[in-house]
């Protein structure tokens, strides 16, 4: 199992969502950030002066998917995110060691199907 966290634009969710269910995702978790990225929060022209950050609303959309289904997820959101823009947004992929049900104590591949 992997967690794929992707921090995108707020108004692009609806849009990842709707192509996440199109993909049989059947378990997300969206958090509202604030952050930045490589611009450190400068995007329009303005080079970030030394030391300086300025912190932009994003969300944040967790995923923890069979390893199977990862390639496949990920590509579904690039596809869904249009505007190639900087701060568009970033994919975070990380290994899951295990998953519980809680009500059956199902684990692994079956706790999260
Ligand atoms: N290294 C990181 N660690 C944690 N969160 C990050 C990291 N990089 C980006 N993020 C999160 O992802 C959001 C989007 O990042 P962003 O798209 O600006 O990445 P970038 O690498 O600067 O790419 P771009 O050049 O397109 O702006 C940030 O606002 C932040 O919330
Ligand atoms: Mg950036």
């Amino acid at each position: 199992m992997k967690k794929i966290e992707c921090y995108i634009q707020p108004f692009d969710f609806d849009t990842v969502a709707h192509a996440m269910a199109v993909e049989g995702v059947v378990g997300m978790s969206v958090t509202e950030v604030r952050g930045f990225g490589v611009q450190r929060g400068f995007h329009r022209g303005e080079e970030a002066p030394p030391g300086e950050y300025r912190f932009h609303p994003k969300m944040k959309v967790e995923m923890v998917v069979s390893d199977a289904d990862v390639e496949r997820i990920v590509q579904a959101i690039q596809d869904s995110l249009k505007s190639h823009m900087i701060g568009e947004g970033k994919i975070f992929i990380s290994p899951v060691e295990d998953a519980i049900r809680t009500r059956t104590g199902e684990r692994g591949e079956a706790a999260i199907h």
